[in-house]
């Protein structure tokens, strides 16, 4: 197996279970036994990035918003082990109830898009903002993001999206309000904006590395949306110059992305959307089509096993692996299965009780929102 962590990574976060313990084949024999043991309290969620010897555990595959309703709903099992990363684990604890836990296999499984908003900054930049319109302004989080500037955007009026609903949420936003503030992801809401019918020229960019996020006060009232400087390094690694190559190869091919790529990319692609959008396309399309698409590669990879009667290539020649989702590896997951056999269960993300409370004024005007 492709190793992507140094040494000195792995020996602070020894797996519960060593490898001289269990061969990868005992794991995974191991794994269905207790599976099938638990299967009456435990329900495992899989995000589709997940490589495919976990997702081949998950009762439940899906994109962020599907995951989401999906833990909402789950009121009979008590435990909720999310293959996915920390936020989506986060997320499922607010939907869930008080007699449920949420395990994520993996604590290092996190999300570098979401470290790149922090709740002092958005205060910071919330406060700069305010003051430099009287504009009404209503902030929008990707749920890509810390429990924390989810309770925020809830305290302020504001919501959150997902790349499947992001359209609906930011069109909300500008009815209740004459200004949007889109964090982290700017890709996610300029290519969204852009869609929306807002030109390029009325959005504006707050880096939090500069003064002030590098705008003037007249910047900030002037600009319709500001969209914080965050993106996806996996998702930013696709390029033009590699929609061109593409075309130019094979001007029957489809190029399909998601929409955290750049706009360049969007707006060269023929098309773009969540995970779960990607997945739908292709699946109804007609044998013998052919697709490259712009996302994870454990994705693309899934999609090119299962559909053999299409061709479904990685828009990039290179790697183009989320390193976060897949810290979730099968030993990890049969070490959360064994914890809960043992009434000793690991890695419970919990929020605190104040942070989900107002969290959840943005997450259920989210699923509100039709
Ligand atoms: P989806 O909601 O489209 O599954 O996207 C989640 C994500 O993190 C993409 O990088
Ligand atoms: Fe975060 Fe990008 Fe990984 Fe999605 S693909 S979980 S945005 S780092």
């Amino acid at each position: 197996m492709l190793d992507l962590f140094p040494d000195d990574e792995k020996d602070d976060h020894k797996p519960t279970i060593s490898e001289e313990e269990l061969s990868d084949q005992e794991v995974l024999i191991e794994l269905q036994n207790l599976k099938t043991q638990l299967s009456d309290k435990v329900v495992v969620l899989g995000h589709h990035y997940q490589q495919d010897d976990v997702i081949s555990f998950a009762d439940i595959t899906g994109d962020s918003l599907q995951l989401a309703r999906i833990a909402s709903e789950l009121t009979d099992k008590e435990f909720i082990i999310f293959c996915g990363v920390h936020f989506m684990a986060e997320t499922a604890d607010m939907l869930t109830g008080p007699h449920q836990k949420v395990i994520l296999p993996d604590l290092r499984a996190g999300c570098s898009m979401a470290d790149m908003a922090r709740s002092s900054e958005i205060e910071k930049a919330w406060r700069f903002i305010s003051s430099s319109t009287k504009d009404k302004v209503v902030p929008v989080t990707y749920i890509n993001c810390a429990a924390t500037l989810k309770a925020f955007v809830g305290e302020h009026g504001g919501s959150i999206c997902t790349s499947s609903n992001a359209e609906k949420v930011i069109r909300w936003a500008l009815d209740q309000g004459e200004k949007l503030l889109f964090f982290p992801d700017q890709h996610l809401g300029r290519n969204t904006c852009f869609k929306m019918g807002i030109p390029l020229e009325e959005m504006v960019v707050y880096n939090p590395n500069k003064l002030n996020g590098g705008l003037s006060a007249q910047d900030i009232s002037k600009a319709k949306v500001i969209l914080w400087y965050g993106f996806c390094s996996v998702h930013q690694g696709f390029s033009l110059d590699q929609v061109n190559a593409i075309k130019e190869n094979d001007p029957n091919m489809t190029v399909i992305v998601h929409p955290e790529c750049n706009f360049e990319v969007t707006q060269a692609a023929d098309d773009y959307g969540s995970t779960s959008y990607i997945i739908d396309k292709i699946s109804k399309a007609a044998p013998g089509s052919k697709f490259a698409i712009g996302t994870e590669i454990n994705l693309v990879n899934r999609l090119a096993r299962e559909f053999p009667d299409k061709t479904i290539v990685s828009l990039s020649p290179y790697q183009c692996l989320c390193t976060t989702m897949y810290r979730i590896r099968p030993r990890w997951l049969l070490a959360s299965f064994r914890a809960i056999r043992d009434y000793k269960p690991i890695n419970i993300i919990s929020v605190p009780d104040d942070i989900a409370r107002s969290s959840l004024k943005a997450l259920d005007r989210m699923l509100a929102v039709k």
